[in-house]
This record gives structure tokens, C-alpha cells and sequence, in this order.
């Protein structure tokens, strides 16, 4: 496939190894004006913001992904198989499912279950398990562990529906999993196929067992620092 591609207008070498991918392109813009140094606009296609900077001297991306795994399926695929990029860290914000995580605690998601059929593509005799780089996972765990920051490490339910009318966020808790986003599961199982790296990090934006603790957009947008600066770390 040549680049650019139909969703992504920069060129070969725009991207460093690492890109974090917010789902927000506003967080995605806010991660390079806060964090970056030198960073340059590498895409805007559909509004999806892509830059290119320094984190303490480490050439970083940060790059949009939209929300649900069709959307992240693209621009994680395009990244890993035409952009040459090694590592994506996913920070994004998820619902808790578990009653020891609360508004603001991160999840480091070592696997991710999903209702999703984006892995029917690979036609494997039987049901994949999108996980994490253990790599990725290990420096992520002691990031946590310095910044002082609650967390805890486990299985996200990638849905591909935000409005669920089967109820299913309860069934999920029961086997321990512990958070409800839209896009992990299609990242892994790209990151698995192109034998690249990727890692979701999730805040908890709101809560099914403490509903009152439910954070607002803009909050989501600006606060959540702490798990950029873990992800900024580890890239
Ligand atoms: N469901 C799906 N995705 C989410 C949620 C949720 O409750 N919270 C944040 N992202």
C-alpha cells in the first residue's frame, strides 16, 4: 500500500517508533502542546490529529484513533504495516466494572475481551486472545507503581456498542473483568498480526458501581495527565 493512505496524509519517517493513541484528536492535540517539544501536525485527515515531537528528548507520535475497534483498526493497522511504527500505547478512558477502582484509577490492560467480530478476518480454527505486549505491560506496571497512582492490571471488554441493550457490563465483572471500552481488543489483535507492540491504558472515566462518581468531557480531556505521563515514560 502506498502512502499516504486514504486516512492518513503524512509520509514515511513522519512517525517515530512510538505513538500513543488517545481516542479524543483533542487529547490527541492536548498531549502534544502539553508533553512535546517541537511537535509538528504529521495528519489532520477527518480531523484526526497526528504530531510528531520530543518527550524528554525521545522522538514520540501521538495520533487519534476515533472510538470503536473499526476505527482503531485502521489507523493502527495503517500505522504498523505502511508507517513502520513498532509501539502503540492506547490511553484511554474506560467504564469500571470493578468495585476497588474508582473515578481517575487506571486500568493497564493485559488482555481484552470483546463482543466484536474483528478477529473473524484471520478464519483461525477457534477464538483468539487479544492480549498486550508484556514488554509494554512490565514498563507500564512500574510506571504505576512510581507515580503512586491507584490501578490495576487485567482483562478489558472491548464492546462495540456504547448503548447495550443486553446488559452485559455485570456478566463481564463476574469473571473479573475489569473495564468496559470500545477499541483494545482490535489493537491487540492488529499489533499480533503485523508482530508489532501495543498496550491500553485506561483511566476510569465513570463507574457502573459508583455511578456519582462519573467524570465530565472536559474533565476526561484535560485530567487525565497522570497516565499520559505513564505512557510518555514508557515510550
Ligand atoms: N462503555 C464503553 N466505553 C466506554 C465507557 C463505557 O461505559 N466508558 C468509557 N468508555
Amino acid at each position: 500500500m502506498a502512502v499516504p493512505t486514504p486516512h492518513i496524509s503524512a509520509q514515511v519517517g513522519d512517525f517515530a517508533e512510538t505513538v500513543l493513541m488517545p481516542g479524543d484528536p483533542l487529547r490527541s492535540k492536548f498531549i502534544a502542546e502539553t508533553f512535546l517539544e517541537d511537535a509538528v501536525l504529521v495528519n489532520n485527515v477527518r480531523g484526526v490529529q497526528g504530531y510528531t515531537g520530543y518527550y524528554k528528548g525521545k522522538r514520540v507520535s501521538v495520533m487519534a484513533s476515533g472510538m470503536g475497534q473499526p476505527a482503531i483498526g485502521i489507523y493502527s493497522y495503517e500505522l504498523f504495516n505502511f508507517y513502520g511504527v513498532k509501539n502503540i500505547i492506547r490511553v484511554g478512558s474506560c467504564g469500571s466494572i470493578d468495585k476497588d477502582l474508582h473515578a481517575r484509577d487506571i486500568i493497564v490492560a493485559q488482555g481484552a475481551c470483546t463482543n466484536g467480530n474483528y478477529a473473524a478476518q484471520y478464519e483461525l480454527p477457534g477464538t483468539f486472545c487479544p492480549i498486550a505486549s508484556y514488554e509494554l505491560l512490565e514498563k507500564a506496571v512500574a510506571e504505576c507503581r512510581k507515580s503512586g497512582v491507584n490501578f490495576k492490571v487485567g482483562n478489558l471488554f472491548s464492546s462495540d456498542m456504547f448503548y447495550d441493550d443486553a446488559d452485559s457490563a455485570m456478566k463481564w465483572a463476574k469473571m473479573g473483568v475489569l473495564g468496559i471500552e470500545m477499541e483494545s481488543a482490535a489493537l491487540y489483535c492488529n499489533a499480533a498480526r503485523a508482530g508489532k507492540n501495543a498496550l491500553c491504558i485506561c483511566t476510569v472515566s465513570d463507574s457502573f458501581i459508583y455511578p456519582e462518581e462519573n467524570t465530565t468531557a472536559e474533565e476526561r480531556q484535560t485530567s487525565f495527565t497522570k497516565m499520559m505521563e505513564i505512557a510518555l515514560e514508557i515510550a
